[in-house]
C-alpha cells in the first residue's frame, strides 16, 4: 500500500499485495461461478476458500519463511513461532456463494515472545482487510494508525446507541442455541438500526473508519477478528468481551465500538444477560425530543 500519509509500514506493504492477489482469485471465481459445499448444516465452503487459501499460504511462506499461518481452511504451520499469520481467506462465503458482493479477505499478524505458550495471545502487529468488490483495502500496523486507500481512518465520534448504526453476525454452527436474535431484536429498537451484513472482518472495518458505531458476535474465531481488532484499536475504537472484560483472540465473542458508545453496550448486555427489566425503549416523540435537545446543546456551544 502507499499512500500520501501513510508512515513506513514494516508488513503492511507485502501483506497488501497478497491480499490484492488473493481478492482478485476471489472476483475471478465469482464471475465464472462455483459449485457450493457444505461443511455443516449451513456452513458453506467453496473451491475459492481452498485455493485462495492455498495462495496466500504460499505468498507468506515466500515473502516470510519464519512465519507461522493459522488459516481457516486447515493451515496450521509453525503456530510455536514469534509470527504468526491468521488468515481468512474469504470472510463472507456465504455472501460469495449466492453472488452478493460483500466478502474479502483478512490477514492479521500476531508477534509473539519466546516465551508464549502455542495457545498463548501475543500482540497483534499488522492487519490486512481487503473487499475486492469495492477495491477497499484497509491496513493498520500497531502504534501506527489505520488506514483506508491510503488515508488515515478514525472511529465515529457518535456519542449514544439512540444515534448509532450498529451491525452483528450470526453463527452457522449451532444456530439454534445461539441467543443473538434477542439481542438483535433489542438493539434494533434502540438504535438506527442493526446491520447484518454476512462478512465480520468487514464489520470491524466499518467500525473502524466510522460507517458503523459498534459491532458485536457470539462464536467468532481468530482469523475472523485478529485483522479487524488491530484496524478498529488503530483508529481509536475500542473492544471487549460482553462484560466490558478484556479481548482474547480465543475469547470467541467481540463487542467493538467507537469507544464512545461502549459503557452503554456493556450496560445492555448486562442487563440482558441478567434478565432484568431494561428500562424502557423510548417512544419516537422522546427520541425526537433528544435529538432536538442534543441539536439545542450543539448550537449554544457553537456560541458560548
Ligand atoms: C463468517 C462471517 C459472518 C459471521 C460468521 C463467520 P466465513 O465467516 O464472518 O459474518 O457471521 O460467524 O463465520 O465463514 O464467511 O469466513
Ligand atoms: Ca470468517
Ligand atoms: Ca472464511
Amino acid at each position: 500500500m502507499s499512500g500520501a500519509n501513510t508512515p513506513d509500514f514494516v508488513w503492511v506493504p507485502r501483506a497488501a499485495e497478497i491480499a490484492r492477489e488473493a481478492g482478485a482469485r476471489l472476483r475471478e471465481f465469482l464471475a465464472q461461478g462455483v459449485e457450493t459445499e457444505y461443511k455443516g448444516d449451513v456452513d458453506l465452503i467453496t473451491v475459492a476458500d481452498r485455493t485462495v487459501e492455498k495462495l496466500i499460504r504460499t505468498r507468506i511462506g515466500e515473502v516470510w519463511p519464519d512465519h507461522g499461518i493459522y488459516g481457516e481452511e486447515g493451515t496450521r504451520e509453525g503456530l510455536e513461532r514469534q509470527f504468526r499469520w491468521y488468515v481468512d481467506p474469504l470472510d463472507g462465503t456465504t455472501n460469495f456463494a449466492h453472488g452478493v458482493p460483500q466478502f474479502c479477505v483478512s490477514l492479521g499478524l500476531e508477534q509473539r515472545t519466546f516465551h508464549s505458550a502455542s495457545d498463548e495471545d501475543g500482540k497483534l502487529v499488522a492487519a490486512v482487510i481487503y473487499d475486492p468488490m469495492r477495491d477497499e483495502i484497509y491496513c493498520a500496523e500497531a502504534g501506527r494508525g489505520a488506514f483506508l486507500n491510503g488515508k488515515r481512518i478514525h472511529v465515529s465520534r457518535i456519542p449514544e446507541l439512540a444515534e448509532s448504526l450498529v451491525a452483528t453476525g450470526f453463527p452457522s454452527r449451532k444456530r439454534h442455541d445461539n441467543p443473538n436474535i434477542h439481542f438483535y431484536h433489542e438493539f434494533t429498537l434502540r438504535s438506527h438500526g442493526v446491520r447484518r451484513a454476512g462478512s465480520a472482518a468487514l464489520d470491524l472495518a466499518y467500525v473502524a473508519c466510522g460507517r458503523f458505531e459498534a459491532f458485536w458476535e457470539f462464536n467468532l474465531n481468530p482469523w475472523d477478528t485478529a485483522a479487524g481488532i488491530l484496524l478498529l484499536e488503530e483508529a481509536g475504537g475500542k473492544v471487549t468481551d460482553f462484560s466490558g472484560g478484556p479481548f482474547r483472540l480465543d475469547c470467541r465473542v467481540v463487542l467493538a465500538s467507537n469507544g464512545l458508545i461502549h459503557d452503554e453496550l456493556v450496560g445492555l448486555f448486562g442487563e440482558m444477560f441478567a434478565g432484568r427489566g431494561l428500562s424502557p425503549i423510548p417512544t419516537p416523540q422522546e427520541y425526537a425530543a433528544r435529538r432536538a435537545e442534543r441539536a439545542r446543546a450543539t448550537v449554544s456551544s457553537q456560541f458560548s
